[in-house]
């Protein structure tokens, strides 16, 4: 598949269109924002890693019988995905409190929760990513209140397999955000990446954090977390 033009540049990623105007091919960077944009640096390899854990978690759930638009991965940084309209919604699931749930209402991070919660933001830069709730979703007319529900019931069943998934690995998924797209013939698929850029991940045994907050909250070996993810995810393949 041949990358022709550059259609989107963003912090961490380049999204190209190819000779088939049904796949894009999206190239990972080594490049680490805060979810500002405030702060910004390199650590070396994160593209790679990102890449190659966010296609293996496609395919685990791809397995589990889960539709999500990743096709290939072309290399080490890239990799092939099916061309879907993105719904601006961004969903955040949470099993564990952390981050921005810990700070809204007040209470620490690292309490279980006895079902998994969720939350939505309307995509929009200039706004900053306002939260926003299924009614006023429907009002703003950005997706009907069925498609919204389908959302949410396959939001809640990723979350299931993905959160055994690393279990099994020592992991805590204790939240992780995720993008839908609707493809040509309006099925609702998985889009974006789940990798640990996306995800908050912490080892069970220990409580190290896996994934970006280590970049975020200027802690000590910002980028162990991403080797050891993909030590643990792919062994050493
Ligand atoms: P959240 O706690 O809502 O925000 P913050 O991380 O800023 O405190 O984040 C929940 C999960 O979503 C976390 O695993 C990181 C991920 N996330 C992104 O991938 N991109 C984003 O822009 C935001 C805000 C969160």
């Amino acid at each position: 598949m041949e990358k022709r033009d550059l259609l989107y540049d963003g912090t961490a990623k380049r999204i190209y269109t190819t000779d088939d105007e049904h796949v894009l091919l999206v190239s990972y960077k080594d490049i680490a924002t805060d979810f500002f944009g405030l702060k910004m640096s390199t650590i070396p390899g994160k593209g790679a890693i990102c890449n190659r854990v966010s296609n293996h978690l496609m395919t685990v759930l791809e397995n589990a019988g889960i539709a999500t638009h990743f096709l290939s991965e072309s290399s080490e940084t890239d990799c092939l995905v099916r061309r879907v309209k993105i719904i601006p919604l961004a969903v955040i699931v949470r099993n564990i409190s952390a981050g921005a749930f810990a700070k809204r209402y007040g209470v620490e991070e690292g309490i279980v929760f006895d079902e998994p919660t969720i939350e939505f933001y309307l995509k929009n830069d200039m706004l900053g990513d306002p939260l926003i709730n299924t009614y006023h979703a429907v009002a703003l007319k950005i997706e009907s209140r069925e498609r919204i529900e389908e959302m949410k019931a396959l939001a809640f069943r990723i979350n299931e397999i993905l959160k055994a998934y690393f279990q099994s690995v020592r992991i805590h998924l204790v939240d992780f955000r995720m993008e839908f797209g609707l493809t040509e013939d309006g099925t609702l698929v998985l889009a974006d990446e789940i990798s640990p850029d996306t995800c908050r991940l912490w080892d069970i045994d220990t409580h190290f954090r896996l994934d970006k907050d280590r970049f975020r909250l200027d802690m000590e070996q910002m980028d162990a977390g991403y080797h050891e993810i993909l030590r643990r995810l792919l062994g050493n393949a």
